[in-house]
């Protein structure tokens, strides 16, 4: 007879130790893949930290090059970037001033009411969210709900011929009938 045909009871002391670390092994793995996404909810993302920046990219994920997107575009033009995630999606427009050049903030795209990503309107200089029908002014602020803030907003500079987003960190001066507080909803 040998060791490993009978019961439980009779398997040796070093496979019964294998079988109970596999088993724990199998029960900490399954623990951490449900715990991961839980505690990668409470780290905010590198790119969003305090005086963190991020280089606005196009749809295939490349760096924005601001002489071509210049020569591209017409002054008061919106343009759709990937930038910073303020307020629960990185859309960012990228503001083309009557000057001609990248102005100093971003709008953040994602629409205040239930999230959707608001097209940038360039006959009637807005944008207005094709949801449920809330309106923005050309810098974001808010002129038509049911969405109840204006559209979050980043800082913009042009380093190296790219464009970097960074936190919002000054006060918001849009002010609407319909909005005017001070102090930027999505830094709460
Ligand atoms: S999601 Fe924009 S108005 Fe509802």
């Amino acid at each position: 007879m040998t060791e490993y045909s009978a019961g439980p009871e009779q398997i040796p002391m070093g496979r019964r130790q294998l079988l109970s670390l596999l088993t724990g092994g199998a029960i900490a793995a399954t623990t951490a893949a449900v715990l991961y996404p839980v505690v990668l909810y409470f780290i905010p993302p590198a790119s969003g930290g305090a005086g963190e920046g991020v280089a606005a990219k196009d749809a295939a994920g490349n760096d924005i090059a601001v002489d071509k997107l210049l020569a591209d575009h017409q002054p008061g033009e919106r343009i759709l970037a990937l930038g910073l995630d303020v307020s629960g999606g990185d859309a960012t427009y990228v503001v083309i001033n009557d000057q001609k050049q990248i102005d100093n903030f971003g709008i953040n795209a994602v629409c205040t009411h239930l999230g959707c990503v608001v097209p940038w309107d360039n006959g009637s200089k807005s944008f207005k969210c094709p949801c449920h029908g809330s309106q923005y002014s050309e810098d974001g602020g808010l002129v038509k709900g049911p969405a109840p803030q204006p559209l979050a907003l980043v800082k913009a500079e042009v380093k190296d011929n790219k464009i970097i987003f960074s936190p919002w960190t000054g006060q918001d001066t849009r002010c609407t009938d319909l909005y005017c507080v001070k102090e930027p909803w999505w830094k709460a």
